[in-house]
């Protein structure tokens, strides 16, 4: 049986009907950039995340630059995220000038670890943003709580979290901004790139939707050096079509992670923390295994596909080699044993049932 890592496919068929005429509507309608569309759709997300405003724009990573932007962050200003992100966080910061301050993970929760939070803080700290890795919100109670007491913004990394909660309001509606990616394999995938920022700052969202279009609110008029951030048509018409699914599909991803915990427990490895007040929507469902790459040939074997998220940590990267970082020891052992099983919605009960009995195979030898 062959379980791919992710199919895309599986997901364009269910819906082939309702994008494919969402795509006609665009072609038709010449409105390839903004637009109609892309404001429906900023409407529709902004409602599903119960924030005022969704301002949509290219990537997930023009989605951060801007949060941080809109929150004044700048020339040696320094944030702290999470040391086991993927390397956009990091970016985002670094494209303002900024330093990124790396914290280490907490090993059961794979988020950023509230304690040491408070420990990085010092006078130039701006900005605290933690990432909902891996579709888990990080815990937004705490971290909103130290940056009150130290006037710092929260801008949360969502882009793997799309419709998660935490307490029960969802992912994105904690910090000043949320940021979205809608790269295609996340659960709200676009056919292409894609993102948004979220929030209940109407002077920060006015800011962020100058930003994103040249710094112009009125054509050829240009209040502000902007970029171009802006969201294409198509995304927007797509990304409304899949939205209407999005509930039932992480509903879906939730049931499938389920049925991974009862057929692995008492494997030899360790599964994804369960729900407590961050309910996660699985974007990723990762294990730990002593031993990885054996673990990826044999379930290569038997024709399943595994990823890593993420091999090499943003610190240990030559991009930021420039830096001097202290050791990370949580991120730094987990990066090693970290593996990614299949997880998307269209999976079926046999194929979970495959890939789980080829797991215990091969931790249990
Ligand atoms: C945690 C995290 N932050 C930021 C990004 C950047 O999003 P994009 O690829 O849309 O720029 C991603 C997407 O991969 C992500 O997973």
């Amino acid at each position: 049986m062959n379980v791919p890592f992710l199919d895309l496919k599986a997901q364009y068929v269910s819906i082939k009907q309702e994008i494919d005429a969402a795509v006609g509507s665009v072609l038709s309608s010449c409105q390839f950039v903004l637009g109609a569309h892309v404001k429906e759709f900023e409407e529709n997300f902004a409602r599903y995340c119960g924030v005022k405003h969704c301002i949509a724009v290219d990537t997930g990573t023009s989605a951060l630059h801007l949060a941080l932007l809109a929150a004044g962050i700048g020339p040696g200003d320094e944030v702290i995220t999470a040391a086991n992100t993927f390397i956009a966080t990091c970016e985002a910061i670094s494209y303002c000038g900024a330093i990124p301050v790396l914290v280490d993970m907490d090993e059961k929760t794979y988020n950023i670890n509230p304690k040491l939070v408070k420990a990085a803080i010092t006078p130039k700290t701006k900005a605290i943003i933690p990432v909902h890795l891996y579709g888990r919100p990080a815990p937004m109670a705490e971290i909103n709580a130290i940056a009150k007491d130290a006037g710092l913004v929260v801008i949360e990394d969502a882009c793997q979290a799309h419709g998660a909660t935490y307490k029960d309001r969802p992912a994105g509606s904690w910090g000043q901004s949320g940021c979205f990616s809608f790269y295609p394999g996340k659960n709200l995938g676009a056919y292409g790139e894609g993102g948004a920022v979220v929030t209940n700052d109407d002077a920060a969202a006015e800011f962020m939707r100058l930003l994103r279009d040249h710094g112009s609110k009125q054509k050829y008029h240009h209040d502000a050096i902007g970029y171009n951030y802006r969201m294409e048509g198509l995304q927007g018409a797509i990304l409304n079509v899949k939205l209407k699914h999005l509930p039932e599909w992480n509903r879906l991803r939730r049931a499938h992670a389920d049925r991974y915990r009862q057929k692995l427990a008492g494997a030899n490895l360790m599964l994804p923390p369960p729900d407590d007040d961050s309910q996660s929507v699985y974007h990723i469902f990762a294990v730990q295994v002593d031993d990885r790459s054996r673990f990826q040939d044999d379930l290569k074997e038997e024709g399943i596909g595994t990823l890593i998220h993420y091999p090499i940590p943003v610190h240990r990267q030559k991009a930021y080699a420039h830096l001097t970082w202290p050791s990370y020891p949580v991120t730094e052992r987990q990066a090693g044993r970290i593996v990614s099983l299949p997880m998307f919605a269209e999976l079926t009960d046999e194929q979970i049932d495959h890939v789980a009995a080829a797991a215990r195979r091969s931790v249990d030898l």
